[in-house]
């Protein structure tokens, strides 16, 4: 699939389907992540992959409450058979910058508090778009959706060190054949390029 077509196709998916994901289509998606934009390379966003029915179930008793996985509405979702969940940490980009070459970057030595733009969380949403570019190429569908509960609890029942953060997660899998587009573009109406590019001058 050319570029423009993986960017025109790309929409959220909240309805999967049951056809498996092949291990080597999962390993193409997550390639997507081997050469992603890092500020000061400091690579400080890793993933953990919700692959097996125990690991996924996991995922969502921490990220959910029981009253959403009891709606019907929440199967089409619970039925991803994959969920990345994407976790940045703050410390590697605050020790990339207090080193040496960083030295006139206006960032050294601040707090992670202090930063004006949180790169680690730039980096993470360039990972969930890397993922959702990578699926749409591979004919699946995938939804980035927000954690229903405080992300230290969710990063702690996956195991991950103290002192990250996550911004989200996103499901992939096959849509279910009775998948149709879903959300605000269904209520909204999506800006027209002119309006949003602003050529010189806004
Ligand atoms: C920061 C962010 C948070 C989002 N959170 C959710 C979410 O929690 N649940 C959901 O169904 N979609 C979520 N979305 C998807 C948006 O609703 C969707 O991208 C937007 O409506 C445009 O639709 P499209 O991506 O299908 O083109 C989120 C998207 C972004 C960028």
């Amino acid at each position: 699939m050319e570029l423009d077509e993986v960017l025109r196709r790309r929409r959220m998916t909240r309805r999967f389907g049951p056809t498996p994901v092949t291990a080597e289509t999962v390993e193409r998606v997550l390639g997507s992540l081997a050469h992603l934009p890092s500020a000061g390379f400091a690579q400080g966003v890793d993933v953990v992959v919700c692959a097996t029915a125990a690991s996924r179930r996991r995922f969502w008793e921490a990220a959910s409450e029981p009253a959403w996985r009891a709606r019907p509405d929440a199967g089409g979702l619970l039925a991803a058979p994959l969920v990345v969940v994407p976790v940045a940490d703050p410390a590697a980009y605050v020790t990339r910058y207090g080193e040496a070459d960083k030295a006139a970057s206006g960032l050294a030595g601040e707090p992670a508090s202090a930063w004006p733009v949180p790169y680690w969380l730039v980096d993470a949403a360039f990972a969930v778009h890397a993922l959702l570019l990578a699926a749409t190429a591979e004919g699946l569908g995938a939804l980035f959706f927000r954690l229903h509960a405080p992300a230290d609890a969710v990063l702690d029942a996956l195991g991950v060190p103290p002192g990250r953060t996550c911004v989200g997660a996103v499901a992939l899998g096959h849509p279910s054949p009775t998948d149709r587009p879903s959300g605000s573009p269904t209520r909204r109406e999506r800006r027209a390029l002119h309006e949003v590019v602003h050529r010189d001058h806004w």
